[in-house]
């Protein structure tokens, strides 16, 4: 892969046997990007798919493991139609130029979030891209999409009990058991949170899996965060002592 020569400094600084495995990704401010230009706001969600496009490359160059991009939100039905439809042409938009080099690239697709309130359209490019890339055994790359974590976690309630009443669980239940009901079973938590467009907020994004995760915040609108910012927040998390509530050293 070809790099910038200030994204090989950076590159420089980190260690690449403790590169995050899992990050997961709030894209905010393509609304902001596009206002600022003049445009409509779909023209910002379509640079931010082409900020997803060497994103999700990148990651894969640099070794993470898992990386959850939040792409639709349970409350973002509340915006007007129109932008709803557009944002929901896009998963069928970059699954179709991206597919085939996410196949070569080992990289597996995944979805978190209800896949019922989808579009149809927009569950048959999601199906294909499971289905093409089950096989692999590279990257997760997890699309939250219809995904609310308290909707996620009032699932998974729902589901423990159904299996509770039919006799399928022991009534012992325990983190493991509980986190085994949720769309991210049988992922690594996420080590690294990633906002951009400037919030401070985790927006109803994997309330239980981010317990731990270090939060990494930045004012850069999506669109134009770029492999600079995700080394930034990579070098940053380098830095972090992650004690997990323990004394430092212990
Ligand atoms: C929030 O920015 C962003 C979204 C609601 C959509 C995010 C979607 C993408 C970046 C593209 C997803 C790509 C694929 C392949 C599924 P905002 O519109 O709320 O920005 P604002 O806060 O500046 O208005």
């Amino acid at each position: 892969m070809q790099l910038k020569p200030r994204e090989e400094e950076i590159l420089r600084k980190i260690d690449r046997r403790r590169i995050p495995a899992h990050v997961a990704m709030i894209m905010d401010g393509n609304g902001r990007w596009a206002r600022e230009r003049g445009l409509p706001r779909s023209a910002g969600h379509r640079q931010g798919v082409e900020t997803v496009r060497d994103v999700v490359r990148f990651s894969n160059y640099l070794g993470i493991k898992v990386l959850t991009l939040f792409a639709f939100s349970t409350e973002n039905w509340h915006r007007p139609a129109q932008e709803i439809n557009f944002l929901m042409s896009l998963p069928e938009q970059y699954l179709q130029t991206e597919l085939p080099e996410l196949v070569k690239n080992n990289v597996r697709v995944q979805l978190i979030g209800d896949p019922e309130g989808l579009p149809g359209q927009v569950r048959r490019a999601i199906n294909e891209g499971l289905a093409a890339t089950a096989k692999n055994s590279g990257m997760v790359l997890n699309f939250a999409l219809n995904y609310g974590a308290r909707m996620e976690i009032v699932r998974a309630v729902q589901a423990l009990i159904r299996d509770l009443q039919q006799g399928k669980i022991e009534p012992s239940v325990n983190e493991a058991t509980f986190a085994a009901y949720l769309y991210t079973a049988g992922l690594p938590d996420p080590d690294l949170l990633i906002r951009t467009g400037g919030e401070h907020r985790i927006s109803n994004f994997l309330l239980w899996q981010l317990a731990y995760s270090e939060l990494w915040f930045t004012p850069v609108y999506w669109p134009d965060f770029c492999r600079q910012h995700l080394l930034q927040a990579i070098s940053d998390f380098q830095q972090r002592e992650r004690r997990y509530g323990k004394i430092s050293g212990e």
